[in-house]
């Protein structure tokens, strides 16, 4: 899979702060005169919104495959519907969460076989994957009392600290693999601090 220029994403675990440092980049480079698309998974489309809430839900006792199918339904009309169409058009596409989070949260943390989510990434989205991958990186226990203060509390909010803890390492060990691509950012910094870090990196990434 190549990397595609236009095209950045933001990972991270439950309570990094991913949704604000999306909205401040993409504020920085309108400014600096880039078209920017901000997009989010799940739910970047009109039915990706329908399959977030049944993804979502806390009641829904899902099996692993069929969650791991879901994210891909989601995953095959955002790059069709947005992501595809977006980049060839010339703008910049900023997305909160794509396939690391599939590789954390199925793979590492649910334990699904990581060559499957390969083979489906191979499948659904042929030939390109982000230029750039900020990982906001956090202690677990943090991020879940932010989101708790925040009333967030999904399907995932309320799995134990040791599933987000694998999440965590999970992230650890894709931004090992690929260092080019990935770079760690600390979250536990105020939201300025991240946001001029992340330019920094997205400056020297680019030149
Ligand atoms: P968020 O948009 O609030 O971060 O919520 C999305 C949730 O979905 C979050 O708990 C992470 C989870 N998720 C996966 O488990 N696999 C995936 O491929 C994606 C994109 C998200």
């Amino acid at each position: 899979m190549s990397r595609v220029k236009g095209f950045i994403s933001f990972e991270g675990i439950e309570g990094s702060g991913k949704s604000t440092q999306v909205k401040a980049l993409a504020e920085h480079l309108r400014a600096k005169g880039h078209n920017v698309i901000e997009t989010v998974e799940p739910g970047g489309t009109k039915i990706g919104n329908k399959i977030r809430k049944l993804l979502l839900e806390p009641g829904n006792h899902m099996d692993p495959m069929a969650e791991l199918l879901l994210y891909y339904s989601d995953r095959a009309q955002h790059v069709r519907e947005v992501i595809y169409p977006a980049i060839l058009d010339n703008n910049i596409v900023i997305t909160d969460r794509f396939i690391d989070s599939t590789v954390a949260y199925q793979g590492y943390a649910r334990g699904i076989d990581l060559g499957l989510i390969n083979t489906l990434n191979n499948i659904v989205i042929p030939d390109m994957k982000p230029f750039l991958t900020f990982l906001l990186d956090m202690d677990v226990e943090e991020g879940l009392r932010r989101n708790r203060r925040a009333q967030k509390e999904d399907r995932f909010e309320l799995e134990t600290v040791e599933f987000h803890n694998r999440v965590r390492k999970g992230f650890h060990q894709i931004a090992y693999e690929e260092p080019e691509r990935i770079k760690i950012v600390d979250a536990s910094l105020s939201v300025k601090e991240i946001s001029r870090k992340v330019i920094e990196i997205l400056e020297k990434s680019w030149h």
